[in-house]
């Protein structure tokens, strides 16, 4: 089991550049299975998933290199139509490649996603919204057998819910449709709006990207682009929080100001000292003034992200003799890093989907296990505020999704091993 070792408490100090989004460039990445010629993606973080995306497209047949933060990649006319199985179980967003796939082949098997640690996470949205265009959907076998008969026309589709990936996905096959489509109630993270943006610089006609209803005029052909991903925003959100439980001053550069309001208005309303100090840098400071519990409930974008949940929790939890009281709302099961909390001495109480935090004075260190990406950074952010050593086990969770965070974490005054 790969581990890493904490000695806390530390106060972290200094600045920090945020990388690129995970979250953006994975779409973006299995985008390129509809461009003809060469991409040259710049800005894409250094972690397992980004690494995973790119074995999915060789494994698909388009040639890729991924070095110093920059993917170049080929594209192909012939794209191979069945998703190996290995690649798209341990990584949920391998899925979005149906889409892309049926827009180019008309015929695609893709293994069913598994759920994950939190939640079951069905793929029900992306496989109604592919029906109303027409796909034909078969699931045998623990593969989805996506087939359309003829090429794919211009549909309208209202998502139950707006899955970002479920958007994700209608959105690149609408891109080469015969027609015009019009989704409601998609997502609109600022994920949403970079694949939009990239899709269009490379001929695309998507408009309406960031609000809830997405218009797409389709087209023949799609050409590859140099393009550069956003910050990623829930790296940001993160130290962010690094420094407010260790009580520190940390300058987070190379952000965007404006896909990081959820995080900044709470720690604000916490009594945390924020500071924007250009649109891409951000400074946060503790000034002796009380800090207050919170109320706090995830939605989708722009309300406050179930991404940032886990993480504000581990802060809320050490505001001393404070209550606070979340609400998730977005997946079933996201509070799996309360238990390790628990045993770092925080007093939470988890009843459904709401969890009440009563802040302590402080946490103690001992022997943790990730149970995801995200509960495993609020585990990490924990046992940087921490009294002694705190040893996290299963430390592949966070190297999915953060690029080179211990090396970030160091250079703020941690000591992590
Ligand atoms: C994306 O996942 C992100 N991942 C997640 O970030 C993020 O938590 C999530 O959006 C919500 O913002 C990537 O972008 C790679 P959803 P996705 O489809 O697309 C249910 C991280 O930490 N649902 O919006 O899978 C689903 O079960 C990751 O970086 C259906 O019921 O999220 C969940 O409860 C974790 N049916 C909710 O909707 C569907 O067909 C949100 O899912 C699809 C989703």
């Amino acid at each position: 089991m790969s581990k890493l070792t904490v000695c806390g408490p530390n106060i972290l100090c200094g600045s920090v550049a945020i990388s690129g989004s995970k979250n953006a460039a994975l779409p973006i990445l299995i985008s390129t299975l509809l461009l003809n010629g060469e991409s040259k993606i710049a800005n894409v973080p250094e972690l397992t998933d980004i690494v995973t995306t790119i074995r999915l497209l060789r494994s698909l047949g388009l040639k890729a290199e991924f070095s110093n933060h920059v993917v170049h990649v080929w594209g192909t006319r012939d794209i191979r139509h069945i998703a190996p199985y290995e690649l798209i179980t341990n990584m949920r967003a391998s899925f979005l490649v149906s889409g892309p796939i049926l827009a180019r082949v008309g015929f695609a098997k893709v293994p069913y996603p598994g759920g994950c640690a939190i939640g079951s996470r069905p793929v029900d949205i992306h496989l109604k919204g592919f029906r109303a265009f027409g796909i034909d959907i078969r699931v045998e076998h623990g593969f989805v057998i996506l087939k359309s008969d003829g090429p794919i026309r211009g549909s309208r589709y209202n998502l139950e819910f707006p899955s970002v990936g479920a958007t994700e996905n209608l959105m690149m096959m609408a891109s080469l449709a015969q027609g015009v489509s019009i989704l409601k109630n998609v997502a609109r993270e600022p994920e949403i709006e970079d694949l939009a943006n990239f899709l269009n610089q490379a001929g695309a006609k998507i408009e309406g990207a960031g609000t809830d209803t997405l218009r797409i005029e389709g087209v023949n052909q799609l050409n590859a682009i140099e393009y550069t991903v956003i910050p990623d925003r829930i790296e940001a959100a993160t130290f962010l929080c690094v420094a407010a439980i260790t009580r520190g001053d940390v300058i987070l550069e190379q952000v965007n100001v404006e896909h990081i309001q959820d995080i900044i208005q709470i720690l604000m309303r916490v009594g945390f000292k924020l500071t924007i100090m250009d649109p891409r840098t951000v400074r946060i400071q503790t000034d002796g003034k009380a800090l207050k519990g919170v109320t706090v409930k995830t939605e989708p974008f722009p309300g406050f992200s179930t991404d940032n949940q886990a993480i504000l929790m581990a802060v809320l939890a050490l505001i001393n003799q404070k209550k606070s009281v979340m609400i998730e709302n977005i997946f079933e099961n996201r509070y799996m890093h309360v238990m390790e909390l628990k045993r770092m001495g925080a007093m939470i109480d988890v009843t459904g989907s709401k969890a009440t935090i009563h802040g302590v004075d402080h946490l103690s260190g001992t022997a943790v296990k990730m149970m995801d990406l995200r509960g495993g950074a609020a585990l990490l952010l924990a046992a940087l505020a921490a009294d002694g050593e705190t040893i996290l086990y299963n430390i592949h969770h966070i190297q999915r999704g953060y690029d080179h965070i211990v090396r970030k974490l160091r250079l703020l005054g941690a000591k992590v091993e």
